[in-house]
């Protein structure tokens, strides 16, 4: 298998940078995609960055990943705390999944206390800002390493 990760972005994370900054910080989605790109490079990772505001998008583009992903970072946004569907398509993937959030859901309210997707989530990483997404990518692939150097 590749060595391909999705970074996969839930709804209204394409306003990053915009929306509610002293919350998220004023680096955007562009800015993240670029760092990553970057940090995958020195991991001998290559990296495909998507963001959508429709639920069904990012069902579709976990299903794409189970054929060609050995890895998922995700931030689902508002569908954590919601999405039964979410969890259920990264329940059909088999590599590592990295769960991100921007802020620290559990210093906020309460709603955002549950993920449905820490039900599936090998690591959750939250209010490390736009850095989780890089501490995700270092997670999985030393998580590809690992399970590399574990094979007979
Ligand atoms: C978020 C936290 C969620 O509760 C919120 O709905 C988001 C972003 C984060 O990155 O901190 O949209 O996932």
């Amino acid at each position: 298998m590749s060595r391909l990760v999705y970074i996969l972005n839930g709804p209204n994370l394409n306003l990053l940078g915009k929306r509610q900054p002293e919350i998220y910080g004023r680096e955007t989605l562009a800015d993240v995609e670029r760092d990553c790109a970057a940090l995958a490079k020195e991991l001998g990772l290559s990296i495909k960055f998507l963001q959508s505001n429709r639920e069904y998008e990012i069902i579709d583009w976990v299903h794409e990943a189970r054929e060609k992903a050995s890895g998922i970072v995700i931030n689902p946004a508002a569908f954590t705390h919601t999405s039964v569907a979410i969890l259920d398509a990264l329940n059909t993937f088999d590599g590592p999944v990295i769960e991100v959030h921007i802020s620290n859901v559990h210093k906020r309210e309460e709603f955002r206390h549950h993920s449905f997707v820490s039900g599936r989530a090998d690591a959750v990483i939250a209010g490390a800002g736009t850095q989780g997404y890089q501490f995700g990518l270092r997670r999985v692939a030393h998580l590809l390493d690992q399970a590399k150097s574990a094979k007979p």
